[in-house]
């Protein structure tokens, strides 16, 4: 299976890559997190992509289209894959096109999560991330039971740099400007299936499912 995860920032896209993983055992591909893990390490496409995410910009398309290409080209992305965050322009989605037609690869579908943008800077503010292994907590929407630990590995909780409110408000109108019109882009391609967001997060999933399986 070989999907494709869109949607604005903070609108699950993470929340239902975790949890699509674990149902059809496939890599999740997040060009967030590897942006992120490039930061931790200290390298140089860290320090680049670090500019631009404290912005609230996008890394440039030559570097992310380049760490994307590496990734589906390695062996476990036969399979199927969880893309998240990427493509988020043209440019982006017409890379992927002609990489996936070298892999002869074929998309099976493209999800958006469809969340207003009024409830996007809460699901952010709000939201905290596992240091060790990565899952996604809200302090009010999917709270951790034990105080501010991971409920998977007892790691850590943290908050994104880029989770404050001024960036995600710049975050939200670099989606609405670069990467909406990638919705018209996946329709003409008659590959794109709009999840309403706004409900809980195992309905949301219920309804990825559904779509997937064509029903
Ligand atoms: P990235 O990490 O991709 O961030 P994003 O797209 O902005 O998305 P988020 O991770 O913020 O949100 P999400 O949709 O995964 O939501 P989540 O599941 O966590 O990118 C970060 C930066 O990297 C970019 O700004 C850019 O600089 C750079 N970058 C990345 N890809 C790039 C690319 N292709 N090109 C160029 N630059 C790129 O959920 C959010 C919160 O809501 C959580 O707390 C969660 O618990 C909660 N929640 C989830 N679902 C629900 C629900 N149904 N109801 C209530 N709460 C919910
Ligand atoms: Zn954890």
């Amino acid at each position: 299976m070989y999907i494709l995860l869109m949607g604005p920032p903070g609108a699950g896209k993470g929340t239902q890559a975790e949890k699509l993983v674990e149902k059809f055992e496939i890599p999740h591909i997040s060009t967030g997190d590897m942006f992120r893990a490039a930061v931790k390490e200290g390298t140089e496409l860290g320090k680049q992509a670090k500019a631009c995410m404290d912005a609230g910009q996008l890394v440039p398309d030559s570097v992310t289209i380049g760490i994307v290409k590496e990734r589906l080209a390695k062996p476990d992305c036969k399979q199927g894959f969880i893309l998240d965050g990427f493509p988020r322009t043209i440019e982006q989605a017409d890379a992927l096109d002609r990489t996936l037609a070298e892999l002869g690869i074929r998309l099976n579908r493209v999800i958006n999560i469809s969340v207003p943008a009024a409830d996007l800077v809460s699901r952010a503010t709000g939201r905290r991330i596992c240091k060790s292994c990565g899952a996604t907590y809200h302090i009010i929407f999917k709270p951790a039971t034990l105080t501010d630990k991971c409920d998977k590995c007892t790691g850590d909780l943290y908050q994104r740099d880029d989770d404050r409110e001024e960036t995600i408000t710049k975050r939200l109108a670099v989606y609405s400007a670069q990467t909406k019109p990638l919705v018209e882009y996946y329709q003409d391609k008659g590959l794109y299936t709009e999840i309403d967001g706004r409900q809980p997060i195992d309905k949301v999933l219920s309804d990825i499912v559904a779509s997937l399986r064509g029903e």
